[in-house]
């Protein structure tokens, strides 16, 4: 159980496709941070959301593979088992249990207005599975589960969050009060890094330009080549603006990594031109890799760690998500 006075945070990663500087920025760094500031009584909890990863079509047999690879990226960029919660989604029944319950609660309306799905839809047609249909409220179950306080997404997200405040709120209302109501938390640059070929489309790992996607697992030379190739605006002096959409996200790339606000950024730019200032941004991206490169390494060799970091995690995780359950079940008379 959480006590009274501990304040949760909650994010999840779907273990499809690699993991990108988009998610790295977004939201792995943003978790970090969460750790880095926990208080005594806070709860961090970042599942692996394999239940999600099946909503579009997926190979079996690379499934636990990829899923095994993200806890090494994510134990690799700092998070520590023995201070979040690590687990597998689909290890905890309750999610998908508590996902149908809302199920029955939720206006049909309320999820076909849902951008990504309707993104998703236009694509794949009739092909289209329930199941990603029905998405936000297996995600509304997972973030609620915990009585969640804050979820540390990516812009994309806000909209699923969103509909899991309006979820909480309408359960509450119907069974009476048994949900705490989420926030989303949003990094202020970064919550929606674009493209590095298109800066009108988001960066994502079903980029079907590769050269728009830095991979976490990028060695040092293909960074280099696709910041050096990276698309620029008109003009050639560094400055951060909506007259200058890819620059600013290279600018917001570098400011990540540097620690240097975007004003400093131009300061320091000053005078200089786009090619002076994306070879820095190479090397620093580079440099900051390289760290998270080599423990994702060690770790990759290192398989009990991992299996205990979710187990751990997987107990933990219950500990909680079975009493709320419970309290589910009383509210909405399906207790035995
Ligand atoms: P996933 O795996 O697609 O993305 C993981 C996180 O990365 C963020 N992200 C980005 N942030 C900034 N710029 C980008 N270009 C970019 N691309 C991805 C996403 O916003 C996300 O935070 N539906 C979730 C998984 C999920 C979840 C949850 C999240 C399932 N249940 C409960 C929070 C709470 C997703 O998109 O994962």
């Amino acid at each position: 159980m959480t006590s009274a006075h501990s304040r949760v945070s909650f994010s999840g990663i779907k273990p499809s496709g690699e993991v990108h500087l988009g998610n790295y920025i977004g939201a792995v760094k943003q978790w970090v941070t969460f750790q880095e500031n926990m208080k005594p009584g806070d709860v961090l909890i970042f599942p692996i959301v394999d239940l999600h990863a099946i909503t579009v079509p997926f190979e079996p047999l690379e499934l636990r593979e990829r899923l095994v690879d993200l806890v090494c990226w994510l134990m690799a960029s700092g998070l520590d088992p023995k201070k979040v919660i690590m687990f597998v989604q689909s290890e905890n029944p309750d999610h998908p249990y508590l996902a149908w319950l809302f199920n029955c609660i939720t206006p049909m309306g309320w999820l076909e207005r849902m951008t990504q799905y309707k993104d998703k839809a236009r694509v794949q047609g009739q092909r289209v599975s329930v199941g990603l249909f029905d998405y936000p409220s297996l995600m509304a179950a997972d973030i609620l589960l915990y009585d969640t306080h804050d979820v540390p997404v990516g812009e994309d997200q806000k909209q699923h969050v969103e509909l899991a405040r309006n979820i909480a709120e309408r359960f509450n209302r119907l069974y009476g009060q048994t949900f705490q109501v989420p926030n989303v938390v949003l990094k202020q640059e970064g919550a929606r890094l674009m493209s590095l070929q298109d800066p009108t489309k988001k960066m994502s790992k079903s980029d079907e330009d590769k050269a728009g996607c830095i991979l976490l697992k990028d060695d040092a030379d293909t960074i280099r080549q696709k910041i050096k190739r990276a698309v620029t605006d008109s003009g050639n002096e560094i400055h951060a603006g909506k007259d200058k959409p890819a620059l600013t996200n290279l600018m917001v790339i570098y400011s990540e990594f540097s620690g240097k606000s975007l004003q400093e950024i131009e300061a320091l730019y000053q005078g200089k031109g786009y090619n002076e200032f994306k070879l820095d941004l190479a090397e620093i991206v580079v440099e900051g890799f390289a760290p998270v490169q080599e423990k994702y390494r060690a770790l990759k060799k290192d398989q009990a760690a991992v299996g205990r970091a979710l187990s751990d995690g997987l107990k933990n995780a219950r500990a909680i998500s079975s009493e709320k359950i419970k309290q589910v079940q009383k509210a909405m008379g399906l207790e035995k």
